[in-house]
């Protein structure tokens, strides 16, 4: 790091210069939390900023970088691909390879569609849920994330959920019933009341984005045999969760198949795809325009050659059980350094993806997590930033396949040092 780190005197220049043309100065307002800092580049699992800073990256772009900054085979296979065209208004071939590769690697879907975001594949899925069961309401859970539109984007209110956004349509939110995750029981009475009126069930199958909760033993499971029992579409979202977790994301990990899933993040090593992926009988839906799902740039080349790079390395090279160590290595770190300091640090969740806080609770969903003291935690995110550990307020880390020893050693140094100048 240079001598102070956070001073940033490009950065602050930059940003300066950015926040005239640029709402924020920033492209996606959870950028807006954090230090606004420029990068120059990125390698592998590090990233050096226009201050002349080196970060060791835990962020990876908020999940993407599953391989790594700028995985060369992928680079390669990208750039080549795009030198005949990018998009034809017409189809091509590597859109088959990659929608065969993703079903293959998967295991479970029978078909796939391509879009850019996981937003966008989200509301898809609603679509699909909707047209094929004839019912409009939707179950979703307390602190999962599915997108920034209007039907999704909730904050706490009181005791239930809002919009979360000024000039949000809440109306929007009348369809959707927020329930506790984790907890079978609410969903079956639920159920039992006013199973005939459900579309679909949306999770995350493992709750990343609010403190990387696993499911229950057994809940995937009874969510699954609830839905099948009263005619529910069972959507996993596996935007986060999805070929980071495993070859077969959640849905393989925990062996609950769900009937639709939404994929990003890792399924493109960094590039725009997202996929929803589902039984045919769903999926059809699309084929015979009885349901539209449309986007210019649905299946570009360049995005079909970025998912067919990154997981025919991921099936030949998988990369899990050495993030599997390195991300366990780094959480018994963390924790050690907790004991050594004397103060409460929790890491906790899977060693792709594991959160970071201060407390001891025993998490199971969004209300217990709350018992955590998240907001010392965001403070220390930004003192570990300051030491060159690039991770975010929220206190989600994720750890890449270029993540070596090297990283492991620089992370926890940097987090000691933070700690010895911070307390
Ligand atoms: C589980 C989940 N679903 C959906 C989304 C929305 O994806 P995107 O930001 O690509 O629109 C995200 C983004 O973080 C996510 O984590």
């Amino acid at each position: 790091m240079t001598a102070d780190a956070r001073s940033r005197p490009r950065s602050r220049e930059l940003h300066r210069r950015a926040s005239r043309r640029t709402p924020g100065g920033v492209h996606s307002n959870i950028r807006l939390a954090g230090p606004r800092i420029f990068f120059e580049s990125g390698s592998g699992p590090w990233l050096r900023s226009v201050d002349g800073d080196e970060y060791v990256d835990y962020l990876l772009g908020q999940g993407p970088n599953f391989l790594g900054h700028a995985p060369e085979p992928v680079v390669r296979a990208v750039s080549e691909a795009s030198r005949t065209g990018v998009i034809f208004g017409g189809q091509h071939e590597l859109e088959i390879e990659a929608a065969e590769l993703v079903c293959e690697t998967l295991g479970w879907p029978d078909m796939v569609r391509f879009g850019v975001s996981g937003t966008e594949a989200v509301q898809a899925a609603f679509r699909l849920a909707r047209a094929a069961t004839g019912r409009t309401k939707i179950v979703r859970f307390e602190g999962h994330y599915h997108g920034w539109l209007d039907n999704v984007l909730t904050a706490p209110d009181g005791d239930g959920w809002g919009p979360a956004s000024a000039g949000q349509l809440a109306s929007h939110l009348d369809d959707f019933v927020v329930l506790p995750w984790n907890d079978a029981d609410r969903l079956a009475a639920l159920l039992a009341a006013e199973g005939d009126l459900i579309a679909a069930v949306i999770m995350e199958p493992v709750m990343i984005n609010a403190g990387v909760i696993e499911p229950r033993p057994g809940y995937l499971e009874r969510v699954r045999e609830l839905c099948t029992a009263y005619g529910i579409v069972l959507i996993f979202d596996e935007v986060l969760s999805g070929f980071r977790l495993g070859l077969d994301g959640a849905a393989g990990r925990y062996g609950v198949t769900p009937d639709l899933a939404t994929y990003a993040k890792a399924l493109a090593a960094g590039w725009p795809v997202a996929a929803l992926a589902g039984r045919a009988d769903l999926m059809e839906h699309f084929g015979t325009g009885e349901v539209n799902h449309s986007g210019t740039f649905n299946g570009s080349v360049v995005a079909t050659a970025a998912v067919k790079a990154s997981l025919e390395l991921l099936r030949d090279e998988p990369p899990y059980a050495a993030i599997d160590q390195h991300g366990t290595a780094l959480m018994a770190g963390i924790r050690e350094l907790g004991q050594t300091y004397g103060i409460p640090l929790r890491a906790a969740g899977l060693p792709a993806a594991f959160h970071v806080s201060f407390g001891d609770a025993d998490v199971v969903d969004y209300r217990t997590l709350q018992e955590l003291d998240l907001a010392r935690y965001e403070e220390l995110a930004e003192e570990l930033v300051g030491h060159g550990v690039w991770v975010a307020p929220r206190g989600v880390w994720y750890v890449s396949a270029a993540h070596g020893p090297g990283e492991l050693d620089a992370a926890l140094t940097r987090f000691a040092k933070t700690l010895t100048e911070w307390l």
